[in-house]
């Protein structure tokens, strides 16, 4: 990928943005360039400490991304995700749907955190959550991967319960109907929900999240049908019946470390990991729109800004109710 395709890509994004912004009104009281007054460079500080991140580690970017997506559908994008358990507590990342998420998501915003709070006039100024905001547009982009402006304003929220995680994260073995009415109760269509479901492009799996297509499916087929033969057997041969559950394989099995369009012909191939995935392409409700993402990434592009722009706003917490935590892994 030559620096030119990363030029066109953030000129067609920053141009798509300009869009979003006149298309539709951003949630209450969200804005872009919120911090303008307060920690105006806020945004530069967040995105070199990502990049310094990104040097280090190519999982900062799922681990970000999937950091973001589970603190926004629980209990809303507060930053909740990121609260550590205490002897009285235990707290939203120690659920078990929690627990495979890594470690460095949660090392970028405290990191980015202490950057940004070792300006003096930034102090305390910006939240846990616009951070993690900023450092997941940050990761997408930086693995080439569309860039687009961030709506900005959350506070952060004052309660992280495991058991308030039941039920409300999607689960590899969901059917269409599922996955969209888990989507809509938060907002967010059909639509979103596929371009969503491109953040699989980038980051892992842990075998146990789809043994079951691959080993004893059905009476009729050992095999899940819907999933490419070939494909079927290179995962049987990197998830041998017993492996070691920490075990963990890309989830893109073309482009794992480049954030594309390329997830879509996957699925056109019957290379989709999850259920989930791959019902995108049987499910003739959502065929066409995989079908024409697999061959325009502009198309996928524009509706991959809007969704996240939309999974941002979920349930965002401002006004008086809530607070900046000095210490996103712990409340004031
Ligand atoms: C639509 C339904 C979704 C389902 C059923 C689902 C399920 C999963 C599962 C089972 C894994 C593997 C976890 C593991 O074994 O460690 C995973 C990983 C991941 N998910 Fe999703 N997910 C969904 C949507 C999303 C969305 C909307 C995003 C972000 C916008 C996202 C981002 C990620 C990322 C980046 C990873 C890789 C994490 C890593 O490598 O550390 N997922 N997801």
């Amino acid at each position: 990928m030559g620096g030119s395709y990363f030029r066109t890509t953030n000129l067609l994004s920053l141009f798509l943005g300009v869009i979003l912004l006149l298309s539709g009104p951003a949630s209450a009281q969200l804005r872009q360039n919120y911090y303008a007054k307060t920690c105006p460079d806020v945004e530069n500080i967040v995105r070199r400490v990502v990049t310094a991140k990104f040097k280090q580690t190519f999982v900062t970017v799922p681990a970000v991304l999937r950091l973001f997506f589970h603190d926004c559908f629980v209990s809303g994008c507060d930053a909740s995700v990121i609260i550590a358990s205490t002897p009285g507590n235990t707290a939203e990342k120690d659920h078990p749907d929690n627990l495979s998420l890594a470690g460095d998501g949660f090392d970028t915003v405290i990191k980015a955190k202490a950057a940004v709070d070792a300006v003096p006039r930034c102090r305390n100024k910006v939240s846990c959550a616009d951070i993690l905001t900023m450092a997941t547009r940050d990761v997408i982009s930086l693995a080439g991967g569309p860039s687009y402006p961030v709506e900005l304003g959350r506070l952060d929220g004052l309660s992280s319960t495991a058991a308030s995680v039941n039920g409300n994260l999607p689960h590899p073995d969901f059917n269409l109907d599922q996955l969209n009415s888990m989507l809509a109760k938060r907002g967010l269509s059909q639509t979103d929900m596929i371009a969503l479901s491109a953040a699989h492009t980038v980051g892992f799996s842990h075998c146990d999240k789809f043994s079951n297509r691959i080993y004893n499916f059905s009476g009729q087929n050992p095999v899940d049908p819907t999933l490419n033969k070939q494909y079927a057997t290179q995962l049987q041969g990197m998830c041998p019946r017993k492996v070691d559950p920490r075990i963990a394989i890309d989830m893109d099995p073309t482009t794992p470390r480049k954030f594309d369009n390329a997830y879509y012909n996957n699925l056109v191939q019957g290379k989709g990991l999850f259920t989930s995935e791959q019902v995108l392409f049987t499910d003739r409700r959502s065929k066409n729109t995989v079908n024409t993402w697999s061959s325009d990434s502009k198309a996928f592009n524009a509706a991959f800004i809007q969704a996240m722009t939309k999974l941002g706003r979920v349930g965002v917490k401002t006004g008086k109710k809530k607070n900046i935590r000095f210490d996103c892994g712990r409340f004031n």
